[in-house]
C-alpha cells in the first residue's frame, strides 16, 4: 500500500488551483523605462527586444497605454545626459528625470507611482557609479552627490527614490537629505543587495552607462557571498530603507529567500536586462515557449519571497493576459 500519493491533488485543474501556494498579481509589477531627450523619439534597444528608449512626450503616451493594462508603477532611468567628471547633471533640476517626473505627474497624478533610479554612472564621463578620487570611487563624496540627485527627483514629485550605486551609508544619507527638506513621505527603495554581475550587459548598452575602465567590484557585491548579502540588507533597513531589493533575481533566489526570512520590510527583486534578453532571444529563436518561461520565472521570484517584481516582461504579461 502506498501511503503518500501526492498526485491525488494534481488530478485536475480545480484541485491544482485549490492547493496552489503562490499567487501573482499585477500589483506586484514595476516596469522600467529609459528616457532620452528630444521629441517624437522612440529608439528600440537592439540588445533588449521589445524595449525602447522614449523621449518624454512619447513616454507619456506609452505610460497612458500601460496604465490601461494595469501597470501603475514605473522606474525611470535617464539616458544620454551631458556627462562630466562629477556627474553633476544628475542633480540639476532641469535634467531629464525631473522633467519627466513632473510631466507624468501632471498628466496622471496619483494614478501613477513613479520611482527613479539614483546613480551617477549614466552621468559621469568615466561611467562609474560614484565620484572618483585618486583612481578610487570615493564613498562619502559620492553619497553627498547621490543625496542631491535624490532630492532633485523628490522636488519634481517622485514618489520613490531607488539608489542603485552601492555606496556605504547612502540610504541614511539620502533619507536625512530628504527629511531635512520636508520630503518625509518620499519612499526609499534600496538596491540593497546588488551584485557585480554580467547580467547588466544589455542595460549598459541601453543606458550608455558602462564603466570606461575597470569594473564595479569595489562597490557592487561579490556573487559568492550570501551572508554578506544579508548584512547589506539589514544595514539598509537600519538606515531607513522602506523596501529592500535584490538584484539580479534569477541567479539569486536563495538571497531573496534568505532576506525575506530575515526582514519585515517588503522585498523586491530586479529581473535584470540580460535575464530578460536571454528569454526573449531564446523565444525568438523558437527554442523556448515565451509565456511558459516568463511565468515560471515570475512565480519563482514570488515563491522565493519577492512581493515586488521589477521586470521588462511586465507589459507582455499584462498585454497578453498571462496572469
Ligand atoms: C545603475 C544601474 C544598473 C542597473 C540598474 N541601475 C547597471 C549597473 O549597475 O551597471 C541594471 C539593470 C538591468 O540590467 O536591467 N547603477
Ligand atoms: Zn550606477
Amino acid at each position: 500500500m502506498l501511503i503518500n500519493r501526492p498526485r491525488r491533488l494534481r488530478k485536475n485543474p480545480i484541485v491544482r488551483e485549490m492547493i496552489a501556494e503562490t499567487m501573482l498579481s499585477k500589483n506586484m509589477f514595476m516596469y522600467p523605462h529609459f528616457i532620452v531627450s528630444g521629441k517624437n523619439t522612440v529608439q528600440p534597444i537592439d540588445a533588449m527586444p521589445g524595449i525602447s528608449r522614449f523621449s518624454i512626450d512619447e513616454l507619456r503616451k506609452e505610460v497612458e497605454g500601460n496604465l490601461k493594462l494595469g501597470i501603475n508603477k514605473i522606474l525611470l532611468f535617464g539616458v544620454g545626459e551631458r556627462k562630466s567628471e562629477d556627474g553633476s547633471s544628475a542633480w540639476h533640476s532641469d535634467s531629464l528625470i525631473p522633467e519627466a517626473v513632473s510631466t507624468l505627474k501632471s498628466a496622471f497624478g496619483n494614478d501613477l507611482y513613479i520611482a527613479t533610479d539614483i546613480c551617477l554612472c549614466a552621468y559621469t564621463t568615466h561611467g562609474h557609479c560614484g565620484i572618483i578620487k585618486n583612481d578610487y570611487v570615493d564613498n562619502d563624496s559620492s553619497v553627498l552627490a547621490l543625496a542631491r540627485m535624490a532630492l532633485s527627483h523628490a522636488e519634481a514629485g517622485a514618489d520613490m527614490v531607488a539608489p542603485s550605486d552601492m555606496m556605504d551609508g547612502r540610504v541614511g544619507g539620502i533619507r536625512s537629505a530628504l527629511d531635512e527638506k520636508g520630503f518625509v513621505n518620499t519612499a526609499l527603495m534600496s538596491y540593497a543587495i546588488k551584485f557585480a554581475s554580467s547580467y547588466y550587459g544589455p542595460f549598459r548598452e541601453a543606458a550608455d552607462s558602462a564603466p570606461g575602465k575597470g569594473d564595479r567590484k569595489s562597490y557592487q557585491m561579490d556573487f559568492r557571498n550570501g551572508r554578506e548579502a544579508l548584512q547589506e540588507g539589514i544595514t539598509d533597513e537600519h538606515e531607513g530603507a522602506d523596501v529592500l531589493m535584490v538584484k539580479p533575481a534569477l541567479a539569486y533566489l536563495d538571497v531573496i529567500k534568505n532576506l525575506r526570512e530575515n526582514t519585515l520590510l517588503p522585498v523586491a527583486c530586479y529581473n535584470v536586462s540580460a535575464e530578460y534578453s536571454m528569454v526573449k532571444m531564446a523565444a525568438q529563436a523558437g527554442v523556448v515557449n515565451e509565456q511558459g518561461i516568463v511565468m515560471e520565472n515570475m512565480f519563482a521570484f514570488a515563491r522565493a519571497g519577492a512581493q515586488i517584481i521589477i521586470t521588462y516582461h511586465a507589459k507582455d504579461i499584462l498585454k497578453n493576459a498571462w496572469l
